[in-house]
């Protein structure tokens, strides 16, 4: 009978030798195997007196874990030698897999770029309530019952009198009501329409409106801070007009567009022949208004906007279909 020690020895040695995970189990099968060297040892305790049986197979076993031990270091390359591979498991010796770093969506980003922008100019940032009162989202801002936007049709309503905001507008009233004048806040946050999703409509979406209120406001300061963003944000290249419009909570009332960068302005299918797109609605706040909350409009004035933050991102990042920011593809989300 070889003795255990010697068996031990050998196995090592064939071990380190093994070039391949196949020569490896061939050195397995040699020692450990149903007919396998170290079994056969095993087998023959039982012919030794009774009085040396538990001495011999504790001594066997011993040595069987250290050559099972030698086998799997082998395997998991915890030696000197190389890693085997091991059939139909794991390859050991291939490079870890690369990490998946997060990133914020384009959405956060653009608007926080857009909210730095106005920090910078000495604007603070507030934020409102998705859902919302009646009152604040259409009553306070002069949109009287018969205004189309107030229709079922167009708003999300939970219960009567409160529903999920329809722009940012709201946080205006909001802001007025606990602020005396100087205010000069913007308002980033998730709007919501019944608007049937296609290209350039979704039923929720971002808003970052802006409030200045104090004494002498004009309109040319309204100009002046709005031109300076899209600047900042578009680049120097783009070039901004305004056009007058219709808000029930500003007077006079206008949106803003910047020059289509698809064509410069010469018009194509992007900004639909016009070379114009139109990134936000802005105004003078109406005397109405002021009286919700408060505020002395003899004394004070002043001027909101409200612009569309995934329009922003679409212009500015080239994208064709608002609903790609909502579809969670990490292809399309991993090129921000
Ligand atoms: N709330 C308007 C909208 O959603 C935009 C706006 C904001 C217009 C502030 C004027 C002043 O279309």
């Amino acid at each position: 009978m070889s003795r255990p020690e010697d068996l031990l020895e050998e196995a090592r040695k064939e071990i380190s030798q093994a070039s391949s995970s196949e020569s490896l189990e061939s050195v397995r099968v040699k020692y450990l195997g149903r007919k396998g060297l170290l079994t056969g040892v095993l087998r023959d305790v039982g012919k030794l007196p009774p009085g040396d049986r538990p001495r011999a197979g504790a001594e066997l076993n011993r040595v069987k874990i250290a050559i099972q031990a030698l086998l799997d270091e082998r395997k998991t390359g915890n030696d000197s030698g190389a890693a085997i591979p091991v059939p139909g498991g794991v390859d050991l010796t291939l490079p870890g897999r690369g990490r998946f770093f997060g990133q914020r969506h384009p959405l956060s980003q653009i608007t926080a770029e857009i909210v730095s922008i106005f920090y910078s100019m000495g604007f603070g940032v507030v934020e409102g309530c998705e859902v919302e009162e009646e009152y604040y989202n259409f009553e306070a801002l002069n949109t009287p019952d018969w205004h189309p936007s107030r229709d079922e049709h167009d708003s999300f309503y939970l219960a009567p009198g409160i529903l999920l905001r329809t722009h940012t507008s709201p946080v205006q009233i909001r802001i007025m009501e606990k602020t005396k004048p100087p205010v000069r806040i913007v308002a980033p946050g998730r709007c919501f329409r019944r608007d049937a999703p296609d290209a350039s409509h979704f039923t929720n979406f971002h808003q970052i409106e802006g409030l200045y209120v104090d004494r002498d406001v004009s309109f040319a300061n309204l100009k002046g801070t709005l031109a300076e963003f899209a600047r900042r944000v578009f680049g120097p290249e783009r070039e901004i007009r305004f056009r007058p419009h219709y808000f029930p909570f500003t007077e006079p009332s206008a949106e803003m567009d910047v020059s289509c960068a698809n064509c410069g302005g010469k018009g194509c299918r992007t900004c639909s022949g016009k070379g114009w797109l139109e990134i936000l609605g802005c105004g003078m706040v109406h005397p109405n208004v002021f009286k919700y909350v408060d505020i002395d409009c003899e004394i004070y004035n002043g001027y909101a906007f409200g612009m569309g933050i995934e329009r922003i991102a679409m212009l500015k990042y080239g994208v064709n279909d608002i609903r790609l920011f909502y579809e969670n593809d990490i292809e399309f989300l991993s090129q921000f």
